[in-house]
């Protein structure tokens, strides 16, 4: 059934959602689902902005002649690669084989890696700054590259005020009757799941993220529309200043968030007793999480929410408990930085963890560990009082 909506001035969305994949990239998991956006510009001249994924290739292409409504499309804008947005590239070429295709040059190289059989059609590669002309609406270029592979740009409606913002903007989470942000209780329904995508997905590219951003503050932006999730046309800078914070690597807010490995549940009793003793001490809100339950992504985007990091764990074959080095890893490839961490390690005859989880941390640019770190032999029990105080009392001040 057609299902596609007006943005603004001959502007529609064309997308659709998917509720049924469980991990996004066959990673990230998926608690309700995702949106692929598909945008088209209906003037003298027909544009489709990028395509989407094969899951909801039946929808995509039913909005996308609804909306053409026998028109020719005169131009396929390709502002990013990735086959959540690439795999229908061929099908609008065999339905369309007049179509140009438009992007930079990257994009091309990408597209014949993908797509050999289409290395003759018609292009117009573009570079920063490039305009086309659709007749009343022009279309501007901005790279955004690495947000989130190289080939990546945005192309902006100078006519409408339309920016559309390829991977940037985006977040997990299906779209339901309404397309704007502003038609959901955004904090609610979406907040969590756009940390955690921005975290896992362009997490490691703030500095590219900021240059684009740099960019995109030139532009006189009415509406925001990216691949993946609502659309934006109010509270733009609301929006805009979340990215600046996430890109800068600056603490949403003061929450503290405990994270524990633990095989028998003697280092989750000391993971909790502490996590108290903070609540208590800090008159912080205070979240804890079991490395093994919660998905890696989710812990990294608290880590990017929250300033000070607890972690609890064990020793394990002389090592990290594998979860809790397995999140590290996330940590250290997403390259976070600007944190506070404090270390409790457990080894009932040779603890290791927290001086193999500090050597993993120092890796990590402007991440300060804070001393002492706790020590548990096996178990915490009343006799450790003082000493988990002190490490407590550490982590407050910290
Ligand atoms: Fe939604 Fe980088 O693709």
């Amino acid at each position: 059934m057609i299902n596609y909506k007006k943005i603004t001035d001959e502007t529609y969305w064309i997308g659709g959602s998917d509720r049924r994949l469980s991990r996004f990239e066959n990673i990230f998991p998926l608690n309700s689902g995702v949106s692929y956006n598909s945008y088209v510009i209906v003037d003298d001249k027909t544009a489709l902005l990028d395509t989407a994924d094969i899951s909801i290739s039946d929808q995509f292409l039913e909005n996308l002649s609804g909306v053409l409504d026998g028109k020719k499309l005169d131009y396929l804008v390709i502002n990013h690669m990735e086959p959540d947005h690439c795999s229908q590239i061929a099908t609008v070429v065999a339905m369309n084989p007049d179509v140009t295709l438009v992007g930079n040059a990257k994009t091309f190289t990408f597209l014949s890696q993908f797509f050999p059989e289409l290395n003759e059609q018609k292009k117009i590669t573009v570079t920063e700054g490039d305009t086309l002309e659709l007749g009343s609406h022009t279309l501007s270029f901005v790279m955004a590259p690495m947000v989130h592979w190289p080939e990546a740009m945005f192309t902006f409606d100078t006519t409408t005020g339309v920016l559309f913002s390829a991977d940037a903007f985006g977040t997990f989470g299906a779209i339901d009757a309404g397309i704007f942000a502003d038609e959901y209780d955004f904090e609610k329904t979406f907040l969590n799941e756009a940390r955690r995508y921005y975290a896992n997905i362009v997490g490691k590219y703030g500095m590219q993220v900021q240059a684009v951003l740099k960019k995109a503050a030139g532009l006189d932006i009415k509406f925001i529309c990216p691949l993946h999730g609502p659309i934006w046309r109010k509270d733009i800078a609301w929006f805009i200043d979340k990215y600046q914070k996430w890109s800068t690597y600056t603490p949403e807010d003061e929450d503290i968030i405990v994270i524990y490995g633990s095989l028998y549940g003697h280092t989750e009793s000391a993971a909790q007793k502490a996590a108290a003793l903070l609540r208590e001490k800090s008159g912080k809100k205070v979240a804890v999480y079991d490395v093994s339950q919660t998905h890696a992504s989710e812990l990294v985007s608290e880590v990017w929410r929250c300033k000070k990091i607890v972690l609890f764990c064990p020793t394990y074959n002389n090592g990290i408990y594998i979860p809790m080095e397995n999140f590290l890893s996330d940590c250290a490839s997403l390259m976070v930085q600007n944190r506070t961490f404090a270390l409790a390690q457990n080894g009932t005859w040779a603890p290791a963890s927290g001086k193999l989880m500090t050597e993993k941390l120092q890796c990590l640019k402007n991440v300060k560990i804070v001393e002492p770190m706790l020590t548990i032999k096996s178990a915490l029990h009343e006799t450790d009082e003082q000493e988990l105080d002190a490490f407590v009392t550490a982590v407050v001040e910290a």
